[in-house]
């Protein structure tokens, strides 16, 4: 029998993944479709009550349900309950949806597809300290990072997941982050700065950076934001968003199928749908 997936999300219209799982499926002749689904915040409950009956084999949840969806599964992986999120949901073969994250993991794959996994003893700028930040630092973390630092508006919210984190880790201000800035081999980009139609358009100025960094934005729409244009103007080595997007997705896409996608194939697709952004 065909399976179905979905993402739901308030809006959802302009989510790439349906695009990105049915190519997937497509490729690898798997008997399965990826739909939309707008799900808005007081139906979120009842959404997923339904999908469950009406027999989801998988789904993933974008913003704002990541943090809220919680309560409405039966079971979190651990990284999920770590990062108090989840993007992927996956129906278990005894019927239970489970919740997974895949975006910190997501992320890091992506930038090690370009840097290599030479570099986790460099130091790390982490800029913002919202959801996906904490995602990517427990991912960084993880697979053996060393020596991260995070910059927020909000010092104390740094400061939380500093505390969690068991490799040292430092919380610091997004001034004192512009100041030292030629300290840091690797920064990240986690909050909105940069986004279409975001006031913010960067963080704080680049005129300390190293022109060996590397300069990573988890936004990917549009690919090239004015932090990632300020960084190649500095001679650095940048990584878009659209990396951790795709891998996220296709680590989704391994926990629902066994299967794993190629990572490529879908980004020349994605790079003609956001072109000219
Ligand atoms: P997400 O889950 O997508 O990471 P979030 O939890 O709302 O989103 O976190 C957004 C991040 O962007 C936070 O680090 C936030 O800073 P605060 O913790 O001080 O709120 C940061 N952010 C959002 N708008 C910002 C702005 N105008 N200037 C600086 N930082 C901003």
């Amino acid at each position: 029998m065909k399976k179905w997936y979905a993402v739901i999300g308030d809006p959802i219209g302009h989510s790439l993944s349906p695009m990105m799982h049915n190519e997937w499926f497509q490729q690898l002749g798997i008997d399965a479709t990826y739909l939309p689904i707008h799900v808005k915040e007081e139906d979120l409950e009842a959404a997923v009550a339904s999908m469950k009956l009406l027999g989801i084999s998988g789904f993933n949840v974008t913003i704002p349900h990541k943090e809220k969806i919680r309560p409405f599964l039966d079971a979190l992986d651990e990284t999920a309950e770590k990062m108090g999120a989840v993007n992927t949901v996956v129906r278990l073969e005894d019927g239970r949806l489970k919740g997974y994250n895949t975006d910190g993991l997501g992320f890091v794959r992506s930038l090690e597809e370009v840097i290599g996994d030479t570099k986790r003893h460099e130091k790390v700028l982490l800029i913002g300290a919202g959801g996906a930040a904490r995602g990517i630092a427990f991912a960084l973390e993880s697979i053996g990072y060393t020596d991260v630092t995070i910059c927020n508006r909000t010092v104390e919210k740094a400061q939380q997941i500093c505390a969690e984190l068991t490799i040292p880790a430092q919380a610091i201000s997004l001034n004192t982050a512009s100041e030292q800035l030629d300290e840091y081999a690797i920064l990240i980009q986690t909050t909105p700065a940069g986004m279409k139609n975001s006031q913010v358009t960067i963080p704080f100025s680049l005129e300390k950076l190293k022109s060996s960094a590397i300069v990573a934005d988890i936004v990917y729409n549009p690919l090239m934001t004015p932090l990632l244009q300020a960084a190649q103007d500095k001679g650095a080595t940048i990584v878009s968003g659209l990396g951790m997007f795709i891998h996220q997705g296709a680590l989704a896409f391994e926990y629902w199928t066994k299967q794993s996608p190629d990572p490529t194939a879908v980004k020349e697709q994605l790079l003609t749908h956001l072109g000219g952004n």
